[in-house]
Order: C-alpha cells, then structure tokens, then sequence
C-alpha cells in the first residue's frame, strides 16, 4: 500500500515526459531560414529548439547556428553573409513619404532574391539535397519576401509551416484562403491601425492591393528562376506552390494588434520568444532597484547603430535626460557618450525583457521593432516609439490605438520633445491602458510555445493536415469574394430598372404626345 504511492507517481512522471511528444513516433523536421536578420530568428529559434527539446529530430539551415544547441538539433550554417546586426544607419530615415513604402518593398524583394540566391547555392543546402523525398515529416520556414525555399520543399516532398516574423504581408493571405479586409486590417507597410479613417482606408486598400499584384508580377517569376535554374525547369511556379503552406504561424496577438478574420490554419504566436527571466547583471540591477522615481528604458533594437544618431539629436536627448528626475538606461553602441549626465547609464547591450519587467520601469523609449513591442506587451510598460522602417508604423500604431503609445518621430527628436513625450506616457492611463494589454498577452489557453508544438505535430502526423486546408486557396479571388454573384444580381437589378424606366417613359411619351394631338 505504502508502495503503491510512489509507484503512482512514477508512473505519473513517466506519462508526462511522454506526454510532452503527442501520440506518434518523432518527427524529423527542417528549418529553413534563408534571410539574415537576427531580429526575424528570435521569432523561429524557440519554436525549433522546443521541437528538439520535446524529442523530435530538428535541423536547421540559418545564419544563427545555436551556440548550445539541444541533442537532435542539428545546424546547417549559412556562412559568409553578412548578418544585419547593428547594421541600419539612423541617417537613411530622415525623410518619410507615402512612396517610401513602395521602395521598400523593391529592398525587401532585393534582399529575398540575394538570400534566394545565396542559399541555393550552399554547401548547407547542398548537404540537405542529399536526403531523399519524404525524408523529411515536415518543413518549417520563413515566408517573408520570397517564396523560394518551397521549390527546396517540393523537392523534398514534405508539408510546410510558414513562420512570419512580423505581421502577415499583402501576399500572405491568398495561400492562406484568408480575406483581405483593408476597412480594418491594416496593410503591414501602411503604419495604421485597426482604426482608420476614409483617407487611410483608400490608401490602405491601395497599398494592400497594389503590393500584392506587384509581389505576384515581380517576386514570383524572380524566385521562379532561381529555383527552375538549380531544380530545373519543369517545375511548378512557387506561386502554384504556396497553396500547398499547411499552417501559418504570425508573431502577434491580438491583444495588442487587434482581432482579424482568419481561418484555424493560421495562428498567433506573438511573445513565444519571451522565455523565463534570467538574474539581472549586478551594476544594471543597482540602478533598477534604487531608482527612486522610476527608470525610462531606451533601445533600438538591433539592427540600428544608436551612435549613427546625428549629434543634433543626441545631444537633444542628452539634455532632455539631464532635466528628468528619472533614472536613464540606454542601449548605445560605444563606450563613451559626450556630456552624459549623472542620471544616464549606457550599456552596449541589455537584457531588455528582464529589464523591463522590473517594476521601476515607467517608459520604454522604442523603435517599435515587433520584438520590443512584445516585450513591453508582455511586461505592460507604456511606451515613447520612434518608428524607423518596415513594420514598426503598424506596431507603433497598435500601441498608440491601444492607449499604451505615444509617437515621437524620428524628425522631431529634440530636448522638447522628449521630455514632452515622456512626461505624458507617465500618465496614469498609459500604465492603466499597458496593464490591460498584458493581461490579455499573458493569459492563454496554452503558452505559444505548447500551441505552436502541438500544431506541428499535428500537421507531421496527419500528411500536411489537408482536411484544415480551406477549397478558397483555390479559388480565384473573383469567385471568393462573391463578386460573381454581385455581378449577375446587380445585371438584374440594373435589367428591372432600365426596363422599368423605358416603360415608364415610354408611357409617359404616349400620353404626351396624345395630349398634344388633342
Ligand atoms: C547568383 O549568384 C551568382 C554567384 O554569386 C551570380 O553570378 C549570379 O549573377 C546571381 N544571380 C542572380 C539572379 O542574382
Ligand atoms: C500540393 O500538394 C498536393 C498533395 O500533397 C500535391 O499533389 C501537389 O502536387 C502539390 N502542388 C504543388 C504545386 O506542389
Ligand atoms: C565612439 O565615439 C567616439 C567619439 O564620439 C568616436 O570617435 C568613435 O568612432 C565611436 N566608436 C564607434 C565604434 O562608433
């Protein structure tokens, strides 16, 4: 009797560690993460080491090779390219126009085609092509601007799960059979919120659809050929390919960006790069902890070199801190900054999460990079954001529409107007608005982590999960939007009455004419 307990709980702990693997034998899956910002890695990097950790076999084509990578994880590095850590100037922002969004899209789809390139071309590729078709049970990768890693997934013959590091671009949502709503999805490029007015609407609806007709005539045929040149000709178009993406995992929540109209095959992830805290450096933890009137947080993320500030600017911000009763912690990459005053701590790098879960932190000074965004999602900390590029109008945009944002822009940087932007996020509202946010973020049915596993095991398990795959991915967009039922009842309608007006005026005219004959 007193034996059977510990039995029990034997039994009981056995069951859990196979419980963290699904009913089935372990997958073998392939990651295959051609684009070079490491800020879009921390988005996949969780999601492959949890598959490794939970038992499945995992290798991974990236830029990031794992520095203590889990067993079953298994590196295919991609090598002499350069990443683009720290590597955006902060003088290529200075003018904004609406056009700046559309010579965007031409660096993205520039950058796709080099990756495009640059990986079918590698000896980590080159090592996986080894592998016959079916090896793999599945393939995990980047849908971002190019669609050329599904030709490598043809050749392999095995399902795929998009990853997208940011929201959904204008291209993603046909594959999907998801609608394109521009009256309140807001295009990634456009930097506006759920809530727009009519002006933003038509340049939304615009945006959407003119960068998703310029995907298909530009992006499609570019990776086409490189594929077709390394597999060879006879191969589908990747734009026939796409339809065949299982699942779509987006880095976001609607907490924050706001609840859309999707169908079960694509699902939220956002935060899933948030793991546990890890002990504060000392120094870092000191300034936190004796920080009598709070601490404002300021970092741009990875990819910008704060020290390619204008020295306009940076001294703007150096004396707008002197004035703040606030301690300062700012990411800044050199040793020395002129004129610091005492209240201003620079480190080369932070822990930012950790940093910003402490409880003295009023205000994170951001770029709106998705990452940070999260974070200060996560931790519920108001936020001061200076959009740059990409998609951190849409993310700046979210936070503003969900009352725990104030915009500072990048033009604008100056003693004044830092100081005013800081002040007003200290207000109560902006705390008030942030924690709403982050109840929402942080409470779920399952953590991101164990959804995003359970989905990938289920699209391993069931051949690609073809009864999730909806009959719109391949319909055209004419039929899906019903635009053919429109088309005939607004004939009819417009038959009744055009025939209605010609007898009525036909009427008309006879008794007209009798009245004159009168
Ligand atoms: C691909 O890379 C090779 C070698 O670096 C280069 O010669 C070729 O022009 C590139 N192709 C495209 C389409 O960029
Ligand atoms: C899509 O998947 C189906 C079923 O696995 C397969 O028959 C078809 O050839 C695939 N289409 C493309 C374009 O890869
Ligand atoms: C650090 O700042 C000094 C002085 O402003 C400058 O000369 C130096 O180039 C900077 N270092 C880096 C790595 O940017």
């Amino acid at each position: 009797m007193c034996l059977l307990r510990p039995l029990l709980a034997l039994v009981f702990l056995l069951a859990l560690g196979i419980g963290s693997l699904q009913a089935g034998r372990p997958l073998k899956v392939l990651g295959l993460f051609p684009h070079p910002g490491v800020s879009h890695f921390h988005f996949f990097r969780p999601i492959m080491r949890g598959l490794a950790e939970a038992g499945h076999d995992v290798s991974v084509v990236s830029h990031f090779p794992e520095k203590n990578p889990p067993i079953r994880y298994k590196d295919f590095p991609l090598t002499g390219i350069d990443t683009l850590t720290n590597s955006v100037d902060l003088q290529m922002f200075d003018k904004r126009t609406f056009y700046s969004h559309f010579q965007e899209f031409f660096l993205l789809l520039d950058w796709g085609k080099a990756a495009c390139n640059y990986t079918l071309r590698s000896v980590a590729l080159h090592q996986i092509m080894k592998r016959k078709a079916g090896y793999y049970d599945v393939i995990i990768m980047e849908q971002f601007n190019t669609d050329c890693m599904m030709g490598v997934a043809h050749q392999l013959q095995a399902p795929v799960i998009a990853l997208s590091s940011c929201a959904m671009m204008p291209w993603h949502y046909e594959r999907m059979g998801a609608p394109i709503i521009p009256s309140h999805i807001p295009a990634l490029f456009m930097g506006q919120s759920q809530d727009m007015d009519f002006g933003g609407r038509l340049a939304n609806w615009f945006s959407f659809h003119a960068l998703n007709l310029m995907y298909k005539f530009f992006a499609i045929p570019a990776a086409d050929a490189l594929v077709q040149y390394k597999f060879g000709h006879d191969l589908p178009s990747v734009g026939e390919m796409v339809k065949n993406t299982s699942l779509f995992f987006v880095n976001q929540h609607f907490s924050l960006s706001g609840s859309k109209p999707m169908p079960p095959s694509v699902i939220e992830l956002g935060g899933i790069h948030i793991q546990k805290t890890e002990p504060l450096p000392p120094e870092i933890q000191r300034v936190l902890d004796n920080a009598e009137h709070g601490v404002v947080l300021i970092s741009w993320g990875s990819m910008i070199r704060a020290n390619s500030l204008s020295a306009a600017k940076r001294d703007g911000i150096i004396r707008a801190v002197a004035r703040l009763p606030q301690q300062v912690i700012w990411k800044w990459e050199n040793d020395t900054i002129p004129n610091r005053p005492r209240n201003m701590h620079i480190y080369k790098w932070l822990p930012q999460r950790d940093i910003l879960c402490h409880p003295n932190v009023k205000v994170f000074m951001s770029h709106g990079g998705l990452m940070g965004t999260s974070e200060a999602a996560y931790c519920g900390v108001p936020v001061v954001a200076t959009p740059m590029y990409g998609d951190q109008f849409l993310n700046v945009a979210a936070l503003i529409q969900r009352g725990m944002g104030v915009l500072l822009n990048y033009e604008d940087i100056g003693e004044n107007t830092v100081i005013r932007t800081i002040k007003k996020a200290m207000d109560k509202k902006y705390a008030d608005a942030a924690k709403a946010v982050s109840h929402s973020f942080n409470h779920r049915p399952q953590t991101a982590l164990q959804t995003a596993l359970w989905w990938i095991e289920h699209v391993g398990h069931t051949g690609g999960a073809p009864l999730l795959k909806p009959s719109a991915v391949e319909m055209s967009r004419f039929v899906y939007y019903s635009l053919d039922c429109y088309l005939v009842f607004g004939s009819i309608l417009l038959l009744v009455i055009g025939s209605w007006g010609y007898v009525i005026r036909h009427c008309y005219l006879k008794r007209a004419t009798k009245k004159k004959q009168e």
